[in-house]
């Protein structure tokens, strides 16, 4: 029996009330704050990930899936979906529109990382980004977008945690006396965090081993390194968030897991977090597009993981709205009658009538138990004496009441009683 692959799961029908929920939540909310969508595709040069996003960090090291087609062309199943979207910028001429450019995306990513709780190795995000402006005032939306987010899908239980981790300027200084601090206690760092000491500094305050904790708990802080440019960026992101009511939390050791961040850094996590409980993440990422071939050209952005908010969502035990269901189930008795089923389901579904006609040689029993376990409120059965009277039985599923009506009516009857007009 074939499985889907280790970390990968199927989404079964009953589970998609969920992705359709978050879905519309997040379109609508990307149309209130004027992003567009873009779509890329789920895999991509290999370069694209490997040369500028990631360099030193576990998601390229360990954690891309890497192939070559055919051709020999190094190819990756894209592991994020920020590169792809400044690739698309850049491809396709985004940088002479007006800026900043702002869009945004549902798709999957791929991290070939241990399965567990909350962590797969195929996930779907759900991001936006805005390219081409450096202002601390862009920043804020972004987070408070995010904030926005999260509320709109019922969950409020979770902080903000901001950090700024400066840019090209101000950064090596930094990374400098981080390594001082670290170099009296290499003994005692965990062998990832060995290997980070010489290829990726800051990333030794983000070990979630106990030990290296401790270590990274004395360690100096980013924010007091900032260069005045970066401090003041810093600052004004702050002054528009307190203005505009978003809750946060200074975190001097979040610096996020891939490379390309600068200045703004900022996470979501839920309040009763447990392992791989981050909501989302995101910042700034002011040299990503120039490393990619462009201009300078400053951005920011944030994404969530679905899955996470599924399960954030059923942990709050919230109602979601559950799909439609189809309006009506069409039974028959006889070959004769079937036909006509089958006529009908045809012409109420041009009407915009949803239908499940009964197939196979089920009773009628068979047939009234298959629209109960639909869901289905009404059943149209066409039996012998109906179909001779040109009428069909409409039953209510719910209260049993059944009631003889012209065939030729039942479309009517069925828009009019069935599909309210909607409430305005
Ligand atoms: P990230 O923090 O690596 O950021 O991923 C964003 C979110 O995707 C995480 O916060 C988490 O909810 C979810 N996620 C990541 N990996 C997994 C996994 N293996 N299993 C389940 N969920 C996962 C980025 O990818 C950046 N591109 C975000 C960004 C956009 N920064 C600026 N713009």
């Amino acid at each position: 029996m074939h499985k889907a692959p280790r970390g990968t799961f199927d989404i079964l029908p009953q589970e998609y009330a969920y992705w359709k929920y978050i879905e519309e939540k997040a379109t609508s909310l990307c149309q209130l704050y004027g992003y567009q969508p873009l779509s890329t595709p789920i895999f991509e040069d290999a370069q694209l990930f490997t040369k500028t996003v990631a360099g030193g960090t576990d998601i390229v090291d360990k954690e891309m899936y890497i192939f070559e087609d055919k051709s020999g062309q190094e190819l990756a199943l894209r592991a994020e979906l920020t590169a792809p979207v400044c690739r698309a910028y850049l491809e396709h001429g985004l940088f002479n529109l007006v800026q900043p450019v702002k869009l945004y995306y549902i798709g999957p990513a791929f991290r070939y990382e241990r399965p567990q709780f909350g962590r797969y190795r195929q996930h779907h995000q759900f991001g936006f980004e805005a390219l081409g402006d450096a202002d601390p005032a862009l920043d804020a939306e972004v987070i408070e977008m995010a904030q926005q987010f999260f509320y709109s899908l019922g969950l409020s239980r979770f902080s903000i945690q901001l950090n700024s981790i400066g840019c090209k300027l101000c950064r090596p200084g930094y990374l400098e006396v981080l390594r001082q601090h670290y170099a009296s206690y290499t003994d005692q760092l965990c062998p990832d965090c060995k290997a980070r000491l010489v290829k990726n500094p800051l990333r030794l305050l983000d070990c979630k081993k106990t030990s290296c904790q401790e270590i990274a708990k004395t360690a100096p802080k980013i924010p007091d390194y900032l260069c005045p440019e970066c401090q003041l960026h810093f600052q004004s992101v702050q002054k528009y968030l307190g203005a505009m009511s978003i809750p946060f939390q200074l975190n001097h050791r979040l610096v996020r897991g891939l490379d390309y961040y600068t200045r703004t850094v900022f996470e979501v996590e839920p309040r009763d977090k447990g392992g791989q409980s981050t909501l989302g993440g995101g910042g700034r990422y002011d040299n990503l597009i120039e490393e990619l071939g462009g201009k300078p050209t400053p951005a920011v952005g944030f994404a969530a993981g679905l899955e996470r908010i599924i399960l954030n969502l059923k942990k709050q035990k919230l109602d979601i709205p559950a799909l439609p269901k189809p309006d009506a189930f069409i039974a028959y008795l006889e070959e004769e009658a079937k036909i006509e089923a089958m006529k009908l389901a045809s012409e109420l579904r041009k009407a915009g009538i949803t239908v499940i006609t009964a197939t196979g040689d089920k009773s009628l029993k068979g047939q009234m138990r298959q629209a109960n376990s639909l869901g289905i409120a009404y059943a149209l059965i066409l039996g012998e004496q109906e179909l001779s009277k040109r009428n069909v039985m409409l039953r209510d599923m719910r209260s049993g009441e059944q009631k003889t009506i012209p065939l030729a009516e039942i479309a009517t009857r069925l828009l009019n009683d069935i599909k309210q007009p909607e409430q305005v």
